[in-house]
Parts: structure tokens; sequence; C-alpha cells
């Protein structure tokens, strides 16, 4: 079987899905890969490093496409909306697709997917499970975007991270908030610890309370309880407005104490919650910073512009997306360990096993024989339930 790797077209978008390093455990299963000339350009990989590893190069996008029985990709249609849709023409009945897909954006640009016949899978709906822990592209690029949020908050802020004792004086160390501790939120915590912050972090899942101590940080407590505060999969549940509310009011002094505030703060397939308002933003010092994480679901902050760096009230507030794709090289390298792990779930020997009784198998697939099939999906997107697949026997569990 043949996989393919094709550049990424997405304006800015730097990551590779298949670096060279990762091509022999996929010779291993019986993959051979094509890769798009120029595709690890960016992320720091050329052609040679790939043709060295055994692939062949392949200079035409359309052929490239005619060849492979998988294509991977990082930011697939559905996630790549500006030139995805390009590639949708490309894809034929039958043929793989991996990639993030946005799968809860749209259900029209899933039904485009679907309409090609493509048996796509979606890496955002990797369970978050032990056995799937090295595929989860999710965790990977959160990992790199809490780190990178640090870096652009140092580089902003117009004060030193570290305390300084010097001849010149001593400096007192900046404080740093993170709000929302998960993956990324997590990553955030140790990159300004390790730069020498003052860091303390805030979540309504309490259960993170050790994990932020344990990384040097101080865990804001307020005297507000979440419901339910997190589902089976670990994922924070959406709250009503007056918790929101009464969050918010708590926040406010915490938020004011900060030099930089680093927000996180979401729900899947929800916009994000409004963590800090306008009057917080102005509450705080004159040129502190906001970095929000959340930016690309509407944003944790209610002055973030997304995709665009703004100052209001003397605070700089920066909502960029797609932060892992400034650091390339190790998010391309991350992500196709992840995806090379996936493949070997789905092939063996050189041929394909689509085995729908396998939970990451299920759970990641979106479309197949040009339909949405996901159950998860066609619930969020209100569409009728289709026939399941059979239940796990007992030999046939995923050990
Ligand atoms: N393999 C694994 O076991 C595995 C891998 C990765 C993540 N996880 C778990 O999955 C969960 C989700 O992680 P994630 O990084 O995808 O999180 P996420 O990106 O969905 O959310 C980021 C954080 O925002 C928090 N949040 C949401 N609303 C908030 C609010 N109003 N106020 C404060 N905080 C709020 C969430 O609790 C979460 O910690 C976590 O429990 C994480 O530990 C498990």
């Amino acid at each position: 079987m043949i996989v393919g790797v094709p550049r990424e077209t997405f304006p800015g978008e730097r990551r590779v899905a298949l670096v060279p390093g990762a091509l022999a455990n996929l010779a291993k299963v019986g993959l051979e890969v094509l890769v798009e000339a120029g595709a690890g350009d960016e992320a720091g990989y050329p052609d040679a490093d790939y043709a060295a590893k055994g692939a062949k190069i392949v200079s035409d996008r359309a052929e490239l496409f005619r060849s492979a029985d998988i294509i991977v990709q990082v930011l697939s249609p559905g996630a790549n909306d500006k030139t995805g849709h390009a590639d949708l023409a490309l894809l034929r009945r039958d043929q793989i697709l991996i990639g993030f897909l946005r799968p809860m954006g749209s259900a029209e640009n899933l039904s485009a997917i679907a309409s090609r016949g493509v048996t796509s899978f979606s890496v955002e709906l990797i369970p978050r499970t032990t056995r799937a822990q090295s595929m989860d592209a999710l965790s990977s690029m959160a990992t790199v975007a809490g780190y990178k949020a640090v870096l652009i908050a140092a580089d902003i802020v117009p004060k030193f991270f570290p305390m300084l004792t010097t001849a010149a004086g001593t400096i007192t160390p900046a404080r740093v908030l993170i709000l929302g501790v998960g993956v990324a939120g997590l990553q955030a915590i140790a990159t300004a610890r390790r730069l020498g912050a003052v860091v303390s972090a805030y979540d309504l899942r309490p259960v993170v309370k050790e994990q932020v101590q344990s990384l040097g940080a101080r865990f804001v407590e307020l005297p507000i309880e979440a419901k339910d505060a997190q589902d089976a999969r670990g994922y924070a549940t959406a709250q009503d407005e007056s918790f929101y509310r009464r969050q918010r009011e708590l926040l406010g002094k915490v938020i004011a104490e900060n030099d930089v505030v680093i927000t996180t703060a979401v729900i899947p397939g929800k916009k994000a919650p409004i963590l800090v308002t306008k009057e917080m933003v102005a509450g705080m010092a004159p040129r502190s910073v906001i970095i929000d994480l959340a930016a690309e679901r509407g944003g944790n902050c209610e002055l973030t512009r997304p995709g665009e760096k703004i100052s209001e009230h003397g605070v700089t507030i920066v909502g960029w997306f797609n932060l892992a794709s400034t650091v390339p090289y190790h998010a391309s390298q991350m992500y196709a360990r992840n995806l090379s792990t996936f493949l070997a779930l789905l092939v063996k020997d050189g041929k394909l096993q689509l085995n729908l009784k396998d939970e990451i198998l299920r759970d990641t697939l979106v479309t197949q024989g040009g339909e949405i099939v996901n159950p998860r999906l066609r619930e969020f997107f209100s569409m009728p339930v289709l026939a399941a697949p059979a239940p796990l026997s007992e030999e046939e569990t995923p050990k």
C-alpha cells in the first residue's frame, strides 16, 4: 500500500504530516511512501532526507493523489478552510484520508468530504485512552502551543520572567496566570516555570490541582464549584451562565495581579467561555499581555480578535491561531509519530485492516461510502442514526 504526503497548502502552515524518521516504522507494516516535492522544506526536512529513507519524491500533486491509497495531511479539507477544497477534487472513492478535519466545525464540510466517497479519519477524535496515547495528535499540538504561548508572552511583556539579583539591583519575577489546565495549560505552566516566572493556574476541574502544584505553580482556588466538572472522557463540561458570571467576578482580582495571562479554556464542540471581560483587561497593569489560545473557538477574552494581535487599554492581546505550526520541526516529528502509530493499527502486512470493532478506528472514522458514518458526529449535527457496528467480543478486544 502507498501512503501519500502532500505539501500542506493552508497559508502559513509549515508542518508536514510525516517526517523521514517515521518511514522505517511504516516500512515494517508494508507501507511505501510518496512525498510531494518540498513537502517537508518549511519544517526542516528536505526531500533528500525522505529519499534517503526510501520515499519516492513526486513533483505533481495530482499524481501523488492518484497513486496513493492513503493520504496523510496535517490540515485536511475541513480544518483547511482556505485551500482544502482544491484537494477534494483530487480525492477518489475508497481512498483513505487521515488528518485534522475539524469534525465539529461544520456538517457541510464533512458532507463535502463524504461526497467524494473517501474513507476519512479525523485525528481530533482519537480517544483519550492509554492505548491511544501515542496517537493523540491533539495532545501533541497542544503541547507545542502551550510552550510557544509562553515564549510569545515573554517576548512581548516589557519585563524579565526570572528573578535576577544584579549589581544594578534585584529584579522581581514576572507573574503568569494560566486559565484552563489541559495539555496546553500544563505545558505553559512548565515552560513559564523554567523561565523563572511565578506561575499560578486555575481550572474548573479540581482534579488538576495536584498536577499544577507538582509543576511548581500555585493552584488558584475559587469559592465556586462546577457541577459535574468533567465528563467520562476527562473533558470539562459546559456550565450554565450563572456559573460563568460568578467565575468572572471571582477571577477579576486574580487577573489584575498578573503580568501575563494565558487562556486555554475550551469545551469540545462549544464556543469558548469568556473568562476575561473588557473590564478585567482595563484593570490589568499597562503593558500586560494576554495570549488567548482559545481564539480559534471565539476566545476566552472578550476583546480577543481571532487571528490578530491587538492592544486595548495598554494590554496586548494575542489571538493567533495554529501556534503548533510555528515550531514545525518538532510539531511535525510528534505528529508523524502519532500518525505512524495510527497507520500501524490500520495496515498489517501491506493490507488495510479496517477493523471497526476497534474503538480507536471506530471513534475516528468520519466518512465512508459517501456517508458521514461517525455516530457521535451524527448526533452532534442532529442527523438520523445509522446502524451501529456489532460490539466487541472478548477475543476481539484489542489488548
Ligand atoms: N491519553 C490520555 O489519557 C489523555 C491525553 C490528553 C488529555 N487527557 C485529558 O483530557 C482532558 C482534556 O484535555 P485537553 O488539553 O484536550 O483540554 P481542552 O483543550 O478540552 O480544555 C482545556 C482546559 O480548559 C478547561 N476549562 C474549560 N472550561 C473552563 C472554564 N470555564 N474555566 C476554567 N477552565 C476551563 C478544561 O477543564 C481543560 O482543562 C484533560 O482531562 C486531560 O488530562 C487525557
